[in-house]
């Protein structure tokens, strides 16, 4: 299913982007959320269940996955060494990450330490680095600390990852910033 992923250049993220100025687009793939919601039912019943138990035992307060299915959760998928994904901050303030392949070197998740910089030299410079390993979920709160995730170093490597967005009762979905969803689906309002 991967290798049938939306695969192109995708233009930086409006508000949520920490890519250096120079950076208009960054190559990636993505599964669309529909298409996760069709063809991995599985895994879209996870999010909605083992996966969002799981969430509410990191956070004090109560947990929902997005009401939206556009964006709930999605595959984002590096074919080959030109891919990374881009150096952003998150809008919501708990997302589960549940990594499908390993990798030794290369695909790393790299955040930053301090939450001002732009761009992934800078981040490099100060971070943490989460290597990607088969079947490892993680939670974070990504609101204030630029993350990318590096190249992979094979050219014949696939990296996969599930990416969830929750939501909690002091940060509801309501607070998804509306130039999001103008930007990556077209919405008018
Ligand atoms: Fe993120």
């Amino acid at each position: 299913m991967a290798a049938d992923a939306d695969f192109r250049e995708f233009p930086r993220t409006p508000v949520l982007s920490r890519e250096a100025p120079t950076v208009a687009v960054i190559p990636r793939g993505r599964v669309h959320a529909d298409q996760v919601r069709y063809r991995l039912p599985w895994l879209y019943q996870a999010y909605h269940g083992e996966f969002l138990e799981l969430a509410g035992q990191v956070v004090q307060e109560r947990v929902f996955p997005a009401r939206d299915d556009r964006y709930g959760i999605v595959l984002n998928v590096q074919d080959g060494m030109t891919m990374r994904f881009e150096c952003h901050v998150d809008s919501n303030p708990l997302t589960g990450l549940l990594f499908c392949t390993d990798h030794p070197v290369g695909g790393e998740l790299v955040f930053a330490h301090d939450s001002g910089v732009t761009g992934i030299a800078a981040v490099d410079e100060d971070c943490s680095v989460i290597r990607p390993h088969a079947g490892h979920l993680i939670f974070f709160d990504a609101r204030r600390h630029p993350h990318y995730s590096r190249p992979l170093t094979e050219d014949s490597e696939i990296r996969i990852v599930a990416v969830m967005n929750f939501y909690t009762k002091s940060f509801p979905e309501s607070t998804r910033p509306p130039e999001l969803n103008r930007h990556l689906y077209g919405d008018e309002v």
